[in-house]
């Protein structure tokens, strides 16, 4: 009865040897690196010249390692296209910084980019990016930079922004999204775009510190572009500006036509004596007799240009 015991004792402490000195940082590093490489035979096989040879990520371009994971993925205008698989950057669960700007990735993102829980600065404008944003994006709690400028994605600018509480750098500009801006209410935000998109509506209170730019190329209204009720009091003053324009016109013209009717009269006063003036006392009575002598101011004045130097 005395062996069976030792060589138990000799099992649980070689299992427990193996246990505590296997797992840490190689094993999760060698996952970086398949999912590393799983990324760039998806959407960069050709242009992501990484030596395969090399058993560490952490020298290929773009990759930076921290305590043996992969922290930061930098890969801007390499080229990139195609959709991100999951199980690419998801797998990445380390991440701090992720970098895929101005590449031609297109379609959605891959919801498992919510496993990068450590993700800081997520960079991701300059694609083709579309869809929605995901609500997924909303549990990575410790994004600070958030840039989806200049994409394809639609639909509403969600109010679950509210939840990455310590974003300080929201750019949505150059997208399709539509609907109101929500009451984000973002203590540390001090980089804001929402430009050139199709937003409606009235711009939310906390944000009305930001500059025009932040919010141009949109139906919005109040804060630093004109006010909502300014712009429907101006859809009362351009209906009035139109009037006013119409009567002012009309005015115009019959002064126009009565300086005609005067030239005319005294040019042909000059050279026909006493059956102009008759007309042109017409003329003076009544606004109707000036509008019967219009065309004939017109061919008068016509007449005489061939012949006359001096008219003004
Ligand atoms: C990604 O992670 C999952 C779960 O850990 C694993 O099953 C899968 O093999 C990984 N994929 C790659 C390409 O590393
Ligand atoms: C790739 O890495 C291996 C191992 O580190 C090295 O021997 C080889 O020279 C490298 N190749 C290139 C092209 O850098
Ligand atoms: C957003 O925050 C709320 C409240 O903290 C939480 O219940 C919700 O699950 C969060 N949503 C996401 C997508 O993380
Ligand atoms: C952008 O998305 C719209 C639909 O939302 C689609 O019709 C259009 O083709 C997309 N454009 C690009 C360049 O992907
Ligand atoms: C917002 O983005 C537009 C378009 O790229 C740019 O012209 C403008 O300067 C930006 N404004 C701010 C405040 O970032
Ligand atoms: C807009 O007009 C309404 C009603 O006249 C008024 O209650 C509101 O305070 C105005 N808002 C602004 C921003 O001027």
């Amino acid at each position: 009865m005395n062996p069976p015991p030792l060589l138990l004792l000799l099992i649980t402490t070689t299992t427990l040897l193996f246990l505590t000195l296997l797992p840490p940082s190689a094993p999760d590093l060698a996952a970086d690196r398949s999912a590393l490489l799983a990324l760039r035979s998806a959407v960069g096989g050709r242009s992501l010249l990484w030596n395969l040879t090399e058993p560490t990520p952490c020298n290929w371009v773009g990759v930076h390692c921290s305590s043996g994971r992969v922290t930061e993925l930098r890969l801007p205008g390499m080229g990139l296209s195609g959709r991100l698989p999951p199980a690419t950057v998801g797998n990445l669960t380390a991440l701090q910084t992720l970098s895929l700007r101005f590449n031609v990735l297109s379609g959605p993102l891959p919801s498992d980019i919510s496993a990068a829980s450590d993700l800081r600065n997520l960079y991701l404008q300059g694609n083709l990016f579309s869809g929605v944003i995901p609500d997924f994006l909303f549990s990575l709690h410790n994004l600070v930079r958030l840039n989806l400028a200049s994409n394809n994605f639609s639909g509403p600018i969600s109010t679950l922004f509210n939840n990455l509480t310590r974003l300080g750098t929201l750019y949505l500009e150059h997208n399709s999204l539509t609907g109101s801006i929500p009451d984000l209410n973002l203590p540390g935000l001090v980089q804001f775009n929402v430009s050139f998109n199709q937003l409606t509506g009235p711009i939310p209170s906390k944000l009305t510190g930001e500059p025009r730019s932040a919010f141009t190329g949109n139906s919005l209204c109040g804060g630093p572009l004109q006010s909502c009720n300014g712009s429907s009091s101006g859809k009362k003053l351009s209906g009035g500006a139109i009037a006013g324009i119409v009567i002012g016109s009309v005015v115009a013209l019959l002064l126009i036509v009565a300086c005609l009717v005067f030239i005319c009269r005294k040019r042909g006063g000059k050279k026909e004596g006493p059956k102009d003036v008759a007309i042109g006392k017409q003329a003076e009575l009544s606004i109707p007799v000036i509008h019967l002598h219009f065309a004939y101011d017109i061919s008068c004045n016509l007449c005489h240009q061939s012949g006359d130097a001096s008219i003004s």
